[in-house]
């Protein structure tokens, strides 16, 4: 399985990226047409991406290529969900690389620290990050549970050229939700099925733990 995974993403980084790119555009010009495009997302995706509801994933700095592969799969079916399969069909496949183009030059915001928390509510929620960032950085080995930091990197800034999203600083209810959805199968499109095994042999307990810890990362 380890080399299998391994062979896979060397296929898509020596095949990925040239998405990204027009023909007949600068970088800079698909930003820019990108943020134009955008504003039709800001009401649930937030100002540059950073949305304030954790029912919408934040999109800031989000590797482009993930988030292309994200629209053509709404667009496509393979991933749904009732407000963005309706908005992907609006979409073209220029459209989608200027908006990634844009949202993966903006920068994540993470939540602020609670203020009306109390000491024992702090206390349980260290003691979840802790839990979650060992099973980040280790996996278990026992459960074959994969280390998360193999693909999602050790600051969960993702992996740009194979196209393995950025995860830090986004919400944890996000998180959780999806991670159930690819144990469910609910969220079918992903490359090789590697999230779907993994998540397979996650508890509710782990799930939320590490979900918990990513949002933290900055
Ligand atoms: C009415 C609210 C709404 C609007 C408007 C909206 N989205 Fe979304 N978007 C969502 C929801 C909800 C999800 C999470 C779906 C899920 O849970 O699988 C999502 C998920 C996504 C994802 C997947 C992110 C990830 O981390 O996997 C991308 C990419 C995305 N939206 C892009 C866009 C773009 C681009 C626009 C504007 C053209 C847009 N969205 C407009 C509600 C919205
Ligand atoms: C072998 C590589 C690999 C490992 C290890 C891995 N992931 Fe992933 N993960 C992926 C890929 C690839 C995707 C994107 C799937 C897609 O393109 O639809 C993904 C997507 C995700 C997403 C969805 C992000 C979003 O914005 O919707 C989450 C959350 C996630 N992984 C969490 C984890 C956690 C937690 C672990 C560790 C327990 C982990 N992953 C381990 C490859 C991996």
């Amino acid at each position: 399985m380890q080399k299998k995974s391994l062979a896979f993403a060397l296929t898509v980084i020596l095949s990925g990226g040239a998405s990204q790119v027009h023909a007949e555009m600068t970088h800079a010009d698909s930003v820019n047409t990108g943020k134009q495009k955008s504003i039709t997302c800001v009401s649930c995706h937030g100002e540059h991406g950073n949305s304030t509801m954790a029912m919408f994933p934040k999109l800031a700095q989000q590797n482009a290529g993930y988030l292309v592969n994200q629209l053509k799969a709404f667009k496509d079916g393979t991933r749904k969900d009732p407000m963005m399969s309706t908005l992907a069909m609006t979409l073209t496949e220029n459209d989608m690389v200027d908006i990634a183009n844009y949202y993966a030059e903006q920068k994540i915001v993470a939540e602020p620290a609670k203020s009306d928390e109390s000491a024992e509510e702090r206390a349980e929620h260290e003691t979840l990050v802790a839990q979650g960032g060992d099973l980040y950085r280790n996996g278990d080995l026992k459960r074959e549970v994969s280390a998360c930091i193999a693909c999602h990197g050790p600051l969960g800034e993702g992996n740009k050229p194979a196209a393995f999203p950025a995860l830090k600083s986004q919400h944890a209810d996000y998180l959780i939700k999806t991670l159930n959805d690819f144990k469910s199968g609910k969220r079918s499109n992903n490359p090789e099925n590697m999230m779907h095994m993994i998540s397979a042999k996650m508890s509710d307990a782990e799930i939320k733990a590490v979900a918990n810890r990513i949002a933290t990362m900055k």
